[in-house]
């Protein structure tokens, strides 16, 4: 059942009184799309009904959503069958608000608390007024901690710290120092990684673009390349060390132009690997290589992203904002992310 926009002016000041005294409304804004593949066009505004938290899930009202790559990957039918698993779609998992009803059998969590979470990928929900979040990936947000900073976390910083921990990095101050290179410095993933590889104090040789490298440096990478650049794109740390890991955020580039730069037990950590790359991995683990190519996918859980949320409150993790937009903007943001230029994340807002 769907409003349209136009509901009658009494209709609308009924639910904003509904919103103001806590008691969500019957009906909220969110953005979806009912078919794949038509970018940011194919975004449409509605009106639909909030909806309704069940077992272990808290329904949010939404402050900040960030987008990821996946998200627009899903509308284009690049994870076809698996998702979207039912049109129309309001995308985005990576949120940030407040608790506003819980489900049967939450016990950490009370109307009211500010909260970062990750929506169900296969449900999404982004892209609205009001969420449900399942309460095993909802974490609550000290002051210090604001909404669009939190929103930026889930996917994007937990990818970062996964990746991370397969290449042996450690966060309690028992890991080697050992050098890493993060390709895709710059983006929503990368930015992150340069930040947290310096927590787990590792050598980070950077690639990005050349109006960027200040940032990257003054978020601790020691080495910065331009990858517009011959030097850049062979990925060659200027202090001739060897990679003990690779954080590859990019794509484009393939195993043999790592496998040389790699040391002994080397790791290319490949966030977005395709099908040559899988089956490259595959063959490194049946001949048990030392130094070889790993795929991962991001496996969300809590423990990462409390850990994630408390290393931000703390003032040692940020989220570098590229652009924000209110939710009424949402196909603005999705075309940003489209176009692959980000630097940080890109955040959508409900209100204002
Ligand atoms: N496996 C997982 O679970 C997982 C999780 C998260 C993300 N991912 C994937 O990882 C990739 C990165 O995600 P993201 O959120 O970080 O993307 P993003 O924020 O959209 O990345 C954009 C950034 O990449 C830079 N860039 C593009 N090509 C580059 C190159 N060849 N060398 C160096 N920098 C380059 C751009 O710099 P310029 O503007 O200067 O060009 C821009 O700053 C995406 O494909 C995403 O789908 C996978
Ligand atoms: C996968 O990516 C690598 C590196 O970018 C590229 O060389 C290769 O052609 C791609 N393979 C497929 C099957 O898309
Ligand atoms: C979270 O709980 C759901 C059931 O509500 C379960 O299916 C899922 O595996 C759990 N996920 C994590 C990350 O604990």
């Amino acid at each position: 059942m769907f409003f349209p926009l136009s509901a009658p002016p009494l209709l609308r000041f009924m639910a904003a009184a509904a919103a103001a005294a806590g008691t969500p409304p019957a009906n909220m804004r969110a953005v979806q799309y009912d078919t794949c593949g038509g970018g940011a066009t194919g975004l449409k505004h509605v009106e639909v009904p909030v909806p309704s938290a069940k077992k272990n899930e808290v329904l949010l009202k939404l402050e900040a959503a960030t987008i990821n790559p996946v998200d627009w990957k899903i509308q284009k039918g690049m994870l076809r069958p698996l998702l979207p698993r039912k049109l129309p779609f309001i995308p985005v998992t990576d949120v940030a608000g407040v608790v506003a009803g819980v489900g049967p059998g939450v016990k950490d969590f009370a109307v009211g608390d500010q909260v970062v979470a990750m929506l169900n990928s296969f449900t999404g929900g982004g892209f609205a007024e009001y969420a449900v979040a399942p309460a095993n990936l909802t974490v609550k947000r000290p002051p210090e901690v604001s909404a669009a900073e939190g929103a930026g976390l889930p996917v994007a910083a937990g990818t970062a710290l996964q990746a991370l921990r397969s290449i042996g990095a450690k966060f309690d101050g028992t890991g080697d120092p050992l050098n890493v290179l993060i390709t895709a410095a710059s983006g929503g993933v990368g930015l992150y990684a340069v930040q947290l590889a310096k927590l787990a104090n590792l050598h980070v040789t950077a690639t990005c673009g050349a109006r960027n490298a200040d940032l990257v440096k003054g978020l601790g990478a020691d080495e910065v390349l331009d990858y517009r650049t011959p030097e850049g794109a062979a990925m060659r740390s200027p202090s001739g060390r060897k990679y003990d890991g690779v954080v590859h955020c990019t794509v484009g580039v393939g195993w043999s132009a790592f496998e040389p730069l790699m040391s002994d037990a080397g790791k290319v950590i490949d966030i977005t690997p395709n099908f040559s790359a899988m089956l490259t991995s595959a063959l490194h683990a049946v001949t048990l290589r030392r130094k070889r190519l790993v795929p991962l996918l991001l496996s969300p859980n809590k423990a990462d992203l409390e850990l994630l949320v408390g290393l931000m409150k703390d003032g040692r993790l940020k989220t570098v904002v590229d652009s924000r937009f209110p939710l009424s903007d949402a196909e603005k943001a999705w075309q940003k992310s489209i176009d692959g230029h980000a630097t940080g994340k890109i955040v959508v807002e409900m209100e204002g």
